[in-house]
């Protein structure tokens, strides 16, 4: 039996905290530590969570044989390195998104799983997220005919995030808040790419040169001299379909934040448009059979609410955002997570288990470092192109997981010797 999960969380801030408790309950995970370059942080989250040991800074955190596992939740741009040391440390990485925010890291990163055989996993929601689930079932069951076309996007105005950035850069806030909207979007291409099983290999792309926030976007603002607060890609695909992916910071758009809108395949359609989900199938003669399926991927708490005068109001506000909707499959998780906060249209609980069974079972994660890379270099690729107007740019490709890995399966169904 293999030795139990033994984790540091690096980086006690906003969404880490939600983590925790998660992994603490987890039945494979047995030692929790916490670190953060602000000590009250790290105590703070230490006496709330009841962690093991407080490391003081990353590197002592990865050259100690106390924990074989870290969980990066830092700033982005700090994912890529953090994962690199860790691995060569000899730990297993769990890394919020994105993966890193330059090729050559990610790269890196997959080189080094393959040579060391640590389980990686990135912790991506979209995946888990109900439209993605459908898509990917019906468009796996064959019934959905040749992928065509797919839309999605990340739509995620920054001025709710402007705190948080001044919460923890202080001063450099800017900075770090013009970060290229290409360079985080591993949301809308997973949801695309993972239901179309399939990865990017050409991309067009163009941005939007921010107007309002000339101090945080454009030369000399930010890390990356980065002018563009929202772009748009067009991705050619392997399997000849095409996708056309938003990320969106400067928008008048709360919720839902990441969504497929359009999913058109040959037989059959899937389309989105805020909380109505629609499936559509053509028969051999041409007719159309329209399927409302709102009720399978919105959450079972806003179903709740559906005839409430002030609906619509609200689900576009953020409310009933949290919690499951009837086709993630919940029991297949592990008892000792039941009541636990989950977030993200209740995909937080499936990633921390996707991890914990990776490393206990030796398969990787259905996020892992080859699929991860599939999410995260076509947006660096396209900010590129978008940088240049909108020039076709090749996607590298790091290609499959190598074939004496089983993938497991983000759909899964309840298996008795889970951890149970
Ligand atoms: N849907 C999602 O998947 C999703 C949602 C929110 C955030 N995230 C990701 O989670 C990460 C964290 O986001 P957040 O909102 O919690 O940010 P945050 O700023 O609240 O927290 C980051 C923490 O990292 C700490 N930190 C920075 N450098 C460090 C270092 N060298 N060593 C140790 N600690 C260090 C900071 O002090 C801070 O407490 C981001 O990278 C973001 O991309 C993902």
């Amino acid at each position: 039996m293999k030795d139990k999960i033994r984790i540091c969380f690096v980086g006690c801030g906003q969404f880490c905290r939600f983590f925790v408790p998660i992994f603490k309950n987890h039945p494979a995970v047995e030692y929790i530590a916490v670190c953060d370059k602000f000590p009250e942080r790290s105590k703070e989250f230490s006496e709330t969570f009841g962690a093991n040991r407080i490391f003081d800074t990353f590197e002592e955190a990865v050259a100690s044989d106390d924990i074989n596992a870290v969980a990066i939740f830092t700033q982005r741009d700090l994912h890529g390195y953090m994962a690199i040391e860790a691995l060569k440390h000899g730990k297993h990485v769990y890394s919020a998104v994105p993966m890193a925010l330059k090729i050559e890291d990610i790269q890196e990163i997959v080189r080094l799983v393959k040579e060391t055989g640590l389980t990686y996993m990135m912790g991506e929601t979209g995946i888990y997220r109900p439209a993605s689930i459908f898509c990917r079932r019906k468009y796996a069951s064959g019934e959905m005919g040749d992928m065509v076309y797919a839309e999605a996007q990340y739509n995620h105005d920054m001025k709710r995030l402007y705190d948080v950035f001044k919460y923890t850069e202080g001063e450099s806030w800017r900075k770090m808040a013009g970060l290229p909207p290409f360079f985080y979007p591993t949301h809308s291409t997973s949801m695309v790419l993972s239901a179309a099983r399939a990865h990017a290999v050409k991309v067009a792309a163009f941005g939007y040169e921010d107007k309002i926030d000339t101090d945080i976007f454009g030369d000399n603002m930010n890390y990356w001299d980065n002018p563009f607060s929202n772009s748009s890609m067009l991705l050619k695909l392997s399997n000849g379909a095409i996708a056309r992916i938003s990320e969106n910071r400067r928008v008048a758009w709360h919720f839902p934040e990441t969504y497929i809108s359009t999913f058109n395949c040959t037989n059959a359609s899937y389309e989105c448009s805020l909380l109505q989900h629609s499936y559509v199938r053509m028969d051999e003669k041409g007719f159309v059979d329209y399927e409302d399926v709102s009720d399978l991927l919105n959450s079972a708490e806003s179903t709740a609410h559906k005839s409430d005068s002030e609906y619509m109001q609200k689900a576009i506000n953020g409310e009933w955002q949290n919690t499951e909707a009837p086709i993630q499959i919940v029991n297949r998780l592990p008892k000792e997570l039941e009541g636990l906060h989950t977030g993200h249209a209740g995909t937080h609980k499936f990633m921390v288990d996707d991890f914990c069974q990776a490393y206990a079972t030796g398969k990787l994660s259905p996020t892992n470092a080859w699929q991860a890379a599939r999410y995260n270099i076509p947006g660096l690729a396209a900010h590129q192109s978008a940088l240049k107007g909108g020039v076709t740019v090749d996607v590298p490709d790091c290609g499959d997981p190598p074939a004496e890995y089983e993938v497991l399966s983000p759909d899964r169904e309840f298996n008795e010797e889970d951890y149970r």
